[in-house]
């Protein structure tokens, strides 16, 4: 049986003192709840939200860069989210892929680095528009999937959760119908399996990512290969957030 995970994207929104707020209600409203919740905050926020000693809510980092240390302006490390409470970290997100123009090889190596320094990665994979109208939907999320997990052992593929959003449906209410959106989780199932084993493919965790509310959470949820969410806009409002996390 895999846990359900449910993990909000903040993106660029909250400053220290709203992070605080929101995620020690987060913690009460869903302290008893059976699935797992992380928040994935700015990184401005994360010692802080490491220093509230939260019980049930996880943090996460939303990117780093894959080196220990180093010239690298403006960059984050693995061991430095480490340090600051991280479990989690999304990598590969499309904005970071599209405003920032990270490729699968960087982020592949991100993806690798973070297993090494023992933070679980969310590793985002999803098509545009157009790649979806040609046809081309499970050929793209195949390939992100392959090229960004290549070099990861067996034993360590059980640490990564991997989101399939696709990118019409993040932020503009559009969303993949379940059963459509099934049907790409069970293929990025399917590639797990191929790559690894099937046993191995059973374990992964795969959240549907992209215009995920309270109302619509449900339609994922009861899909046989959907395990979780990753929610952006609905995980900035608690009751919105706890909403989605008691499906
Ligand atoms: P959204 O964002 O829920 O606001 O569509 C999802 C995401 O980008 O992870």
């Amino acid at each position: 049986m895999r846990t359900p995970i449910i993990a909000g994207n903040w993106k660029m929104h909250k400053n220290v003192g709203e992070a605080i707020e929101i995620c020690r209600q987060l913690d009460e409203l869903v302290a008893d709840s059976p699935v797992e919740v992380v928040v994935c905050a700015p990184f401005t926020a994360l010692s802080a939200l490491n220093a509230l000693g939260l019980k049930k809510v996880k943090i996460g980092a939303q990117n780093m860069y894959y080196a220990d240390q180093g010239a690298f302006t403006g960059e984050i490390s693995p061991g430095m989210l480490v340090d600051v409470g991280c479990q989690y970290v999304i990598l590969g997100h499309s904005e970071r892929r599209e405003i920032f123009k990270e490729d699968d090889e960087l982020i592949n190596k991100k993806v690798l680095k973070a297993l090494e320094v023992g933070l679980r990665p969310i590793l985002c994979v999803g098509e545009t528009l157009e790649e979806r109208k040609a046809g081309n939907t499970e050929q793209i999320v195949v390939d992100q999937t392959t090229k960004a997990l290549a070099g990861v052992a067996a034993e360590q593929i059980g640490e990564v959760v991997i989101a399939y959003e696709p990118i019409w449906a993040i932020g503009t209410g559009e969303t993949s119908d379940g059963n459509d959106a099934n049907q790409v989780i069970s293929t990025i199932r399917q590639t797990i399996a191929k790559l690894y084993t099937a046993e191995l493919a059973g374990q992964v965790r795969i959240q549907y990512g992209g215009s995920v509310k309270p109302g619509n959470i449900a339609e994922f949820m009861e899909q046989s290969d959907i395990d979780g969410a990753l929610v952006g806009g609905a995980s900035l409002k608690v009751q919105d957030f706890v909403g989605i996390i008691e499906y």
